[in-house]
Order: C-alpha cells, then structure tokens, then sequence
C-alpha cells in the first residue's frame, strides 16, 4: 500500500500544503478536509485536474468533515495528519490572541484524528504553534514523539532569505537556524549560521545581524500587515510538506520543529522548537548544537514561557 497523508483545514495553508505534497508524487493519496461544505471536494477536484499538466499520480481526496466527526473516515490509514484548521491572524494581531479559538478547533480534530487515524504522526500548525502542539499531543494520547509542530523550518527560511538578501548570495549557499518559540521569545541562532561555511558573524556587522533577526522574529507578521486578510502560507506550506515527506521516507533529516524536549540543553517537560531528526515514527531524537551563552539563555527563557501557557491549553 502507498503512503496516505492528510490535511485538516483547506485554507490558504491547508490547500497549498496539499498541492505540494501531491506534487512530490510520494503518495498514494493526499486527502484534504474542512467544515465548509464542498470546498475541499472542490479542491481536490481542482488538483487532480492538474495532474496531467504536473505530471505527478498522487490522487486527492477531499471531505467535509461534521462537529461530530462526520466525514472522518476519509482519513482512515493515515501516515501523517497535518493539522491547519484554525484561524490565522488579522494585523495588529499577536499569534496567543488566537489560543481561545483555536484551541477547540484544535482539540476536536485531535480527537477525531485519535479515533481515525490512531497510528498517524501529527504535524500541527495552528497558532498559536507551541501551544496547539502541546494540546493535540493531550487530545490524542499519542506519544509525544509522534506529535510535533512546525514552527522553525519557516522561521529558518525567512532568516536565511533575508541574509541571502542582504549579502546578495544564493539562498543555497546559507544556512541559519532559529529554536525556541514561534513567537517573541524565538532564538534565532547567529552562531549556527553560515554562508559559504563562513560564519555569518564574521560577514555582517553585530548591528545588521541584530536587524536581521529581528525581522525574522517579525517575518510572521510583516506578511500579515502586507496581505491584511490573512497570514503566510507559500513558505509556511513548504516547511510542513517537507516534515510530512521526511515522514513518509522515514528519512531521518534533522530539522527544526516543534518537539517534546526532556533533559536537552537541560530543559524537560515542555514543546519547543529545537533540531530533531525526523522519521516513520515522528522525532526520532532531539539533537543538541552547540550555542552560546546568551543563545542557551533565550532558549530557556523561551522554554519557560511556552512551558506556561502549555499548562493552561489542557483546561481549554
Ligand atoms: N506554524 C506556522 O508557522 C504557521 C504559519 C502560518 C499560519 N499558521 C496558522 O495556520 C492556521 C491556518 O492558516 P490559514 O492561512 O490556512 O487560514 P485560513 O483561514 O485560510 O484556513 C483555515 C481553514 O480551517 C478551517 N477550519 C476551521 N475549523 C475547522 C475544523 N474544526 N475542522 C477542519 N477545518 C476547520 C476553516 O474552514 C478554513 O478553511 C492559522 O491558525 C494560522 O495562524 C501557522
């Protein structure tokens, strides 16, 4: 049997993730579902018919889904289940000023996920990140490996397209790395970044990186006050999709994701974005990098503040 993967919420998020996981063609089927009527059918229509064009197999499969789990067999058998129901933020909006709302969206899906599709890894993506993480990984039972977010593949991204931007290199030829939250207390990690192999400290002024980790920290939201009705998605999509095919390989690529960290860099207990490889099982490990002083210490001081807000999402 080929691989099946799901897309819970067809919104711009959801439906741009599921076009990219059909375009790779590693699946069997792509099934994509929401609560409005007809729109994922409609959709998923819609991909199919791009396939001759594309020149990818993969079948989609759309389903609206009911307050009571209607609909939900549709995801039977599931490998993976990426959660984007939810809603996204308007300007002016912080990602926490969505916890109340989502978390219900949220925790009925998982539910319904535990019941339908028992041996998936979840991928969740709802805001806010750490947050909705934590309380599907409560709404499904599921062990903890099996339940990550994705959070600091997009972050990532933007950082290393600004620096690329900024030195007017390829984005090939840059890597950079952000842990902690998708939120204020993200840690953008300096150290860890390269261009060429050249650490980036040493190509750019103290002022600039600052500038451009700051605008990494603000990415999420710069988009939100340009688009005005919504928030990101191309580059939001692409990291999801990527989990879910380092998944569905069993690849073991180590990314940075959202993941229940326990004794790494001395932190337990708590969802937080760290680098980990990622397999048939979900995290297969946390990898510990090396950071400095003032880096560690954000990402305790993130930890902490995810850590407190994680323990109110199980009463929500
Ligand atoms: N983690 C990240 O990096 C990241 C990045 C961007 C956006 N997001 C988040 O992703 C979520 C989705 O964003 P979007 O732009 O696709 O929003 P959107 O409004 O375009 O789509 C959300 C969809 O969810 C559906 N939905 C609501 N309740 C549902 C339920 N119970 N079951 C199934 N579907 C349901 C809605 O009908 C809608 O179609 C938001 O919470 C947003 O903040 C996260």
């Amino acid at each position: 049997m080929g691989k099946k993967v799901t897309v819970v919420g067809a919104g711009f998020y959801g439906s741009t993730t599921a076009q990219r996981l059909a375009e790779y063609d590693i699946f069997e089927t792509v099934v994509l579902t929401d609560i409005i009527e007809g729109k994922p059918e409609g959709l998923a229509l819609d991909l199919n018919q791009s396939r001759p064009v594309e020149g990818f197999e993969t079948k989609v499969v759309g389903a609206t889904t009911g307050p009571n789990g209607e609909g939900y067999e549709a995801i039977e058998g599931s490998d993976v289940v990426v959660i984007t129901a939810g809603l996204p933020r308007k300007p002016g909006m912080s990602r926490m000023d969505l916890l109340g709302v989502n978390a219900k969206i949220v925790r009925q899906v998982a539910e319904n996920v535990a019941k339908y599709a028992p041996n998936a890894v979840v991928i969740v993506v709802s805001n806010p990140l750490d947050e909705m993480t934590a309380l599907a990984q409560i709404a499904t039972q599921f062990p903890k490996n099996r339940v990550l977010g994705q959070a600091g593949m997009l972050d990532s991204a933007r950082f290393t397209n600004f620096v690329a931007e900024e030195l007017k290199v390829p984005v090939a030829s840059v890597k950079t790395l952000t842990l902690g939250s998708h939120g204020d207390t993200m840690v953008p990690v300096p150290s860890k970044s390269t261009v060429n192999g050249k650490p980036l400290t040493e190509l750019l002024p103290a002022d600039k990186v600052e500038e451009l980790v700051t605008r990494t920290r603000n990415g999420g939201a710069e988009v939100v006050a340009l688009l005005k009705t919504g928030s990101a998605y191309y580059a939001p999509s692409a990291a999801a999709a990527r989990m879910a095919k380092a998944v569905a390989e069993d690849s073991g690529a180590v990314m940075p994701v959202c993941a229940w960290v326990d004794g790494e860099y001395g932190i337990s207990g708590v969802y937080l974005g760290v680098e980990a490889e990622i397999g048939a099982g979900g995290v297969k490990r946390v990898v510990e990098t090396d950071l400095t002083d003032s880096e560690l210490a954000g990402l305790k001081e993130a930890a902490e503040a995810v850590r407190a807000k994680q323990a109110d999402v199980a009463d929500l």
